[in-house]
């Protein structure tokens, strides 16, 4: 187990030292850190909307393992370890709509809701029972799954805190917005040469801004921004995030307080979900790691009522999703070059600006800890 991660965060700001090179270079760490990390976390993992229909199934990979979400006859989002109960076959190899599960292997099939229904022959040929052996101690191992709006999210342990106290800062901090009134509308997904954890602390960063977005620092600049840090929550935000004081393009969060009428605000729920909140629409960016070196980004776009779907707003959905594409290209070129200095063995940690780094030293910290727990 790497040791030393929380004492170099844990000194005054201006004098802490970030995660080592190892922490986003070497596959060892990564493993640890999957194992750590990613299997004792609430996890985001993609959207309910994905698996909108009674028998929708959707398989994922987490920490490693295989799952899948399954929407049940009764309507409920559930998520199972990937794996047939009889001798380990993967059970759902591509995403569907399914009435059972069956095995390709020996047939035996499984409900939506996990439970084993059919064990041909399992006694003998046309004996399809077998003495001792009870189909109810057989079914799918359950996955603990939580949501959030459409987000799903998953604790492969079991042993995570409950997902509301979990995500008590965003709910709370976030109570003015009625998200009820929002529809999933496009969606973006890219794949990045980089860590996963260079993308969420360069989301966390307001010090690159005016050199790398200097077309959004004209109207929503760094110093004028403030950090949000609150237990699972980290990131920033701005009170002037809409371009000349501009009235916003899309139809509004209904009842937004005249305070947050411009306001954006950029949040991780820890570990890998980043949600970009503005006055008329919100996305999330799921990250997903898939090896040291390399990770993806989900991006899920929300508009508030008929901005999803009218047509008269269709040019200025495009205009949203043309400028954060354009941003997140300007962000994944610097994460990449962030990768490849990250192999040099004269990289230290680094150091942080107390006044515009203080969320990354944050993100760092909870890495750490969690990497350090017993
Ligand atoms: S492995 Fe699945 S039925 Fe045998
Ligand atoms: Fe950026």
């Amino acid at each position: 187990m790497p040791d030393g991660l929380l004492s170099a965060l844990q000194h005054p700001l201006a004098q802490a030292r970030g995660l080592p090179a190892e922490a986003y270079t070497d596959p060892g760490f990564f493993r640890r850190e999957q194992a750590r990390l990613w299997a004792r976390s609430w996890v985001a993992v993609g959207a309910a909307s994905d698996v909108a229909t009674p028998g929708d199934v959707l398989p994922l990979t987490l920490a490693g393992q295989p799952v899948f979400l399954a929407r049940g006859q009764d309507g409920i989002l559930r998520a199972f370890h990937n794996v047939c109960t009889h001798r380990g076959l993967l059970l759902v190899e591509e995403a569907g709509r399914e009435k059972l599960l069956r095995c390709p292997y020996h047939a035996w099939a499984f409900d939506l809701e996990g439970g084993l229904r059919a064990t041909p022959h399992f006694g003998g040929i046309g004996c399809h029972t077998l003495e001792g052996f009870d189909p109810a101690d057989h079914g799918l191992k359950p996955i603990r799954l939580a949501q959030w709006n459409d987000l799903v999210f998953l604790d492969l342990s079991g042993d995570a805190e409950p997902f509301e106290a979990h995500a008590a800062p965003l709910v709370a901090r976030w109570a003015d917005y009625d998200f009820a009134a929002t529809r999933p509308a496009g969606r973006m997904d890219f794949e990045i040469a980089a860590n996963w954890k260079l993308l969420v602390e360069n989301f966390c960063d307001t010090y690159h801004l005016p050199f790398i977005h200097p077309q959004v620092n004209e109207y929503s600049k760094a110093e004028d921004h403030h950090d949000v840090i609150d237990g699972t929550i980290v990131g920033t935000g701005n009170r002037t995030a809409t371009r000349d004081g501009a009235p916003v393009l899309l139809p509004p969060f209904p009842g937004l307080p005249a305070g947050k009428a411009r306001l954006g605000e950029f949040l991780t729920l820890f570990p890998n979900v980043l949600i970009f909140l503005m006055p008329d629409h919100y996305f999330t960016v799921t990250v997903t790691p898939l090896d040291e070196g390399h990770s993806t980004e989900r991006l899920d776009f929300h508009f508030v009522g008929d901005g999803a779907t009218a047509p008269e707003h269709a040019a200025r959905r495009q205009a949203l999703y043309d400028l954060w594409a354009e941003l997140n290209r300007q962000d994944i070129a610097i994460a990449e070059r962030l990768q490849k200095g990250r192999v040099s063995r004269a990289f230290d940690g680094g150091r942080f600006s107390p006044a515009l780094e203080a969320p990354i030293h944050h993100f760092q910290t909870l890495v750490a800890r969690m990497m350090e727990e017993a």
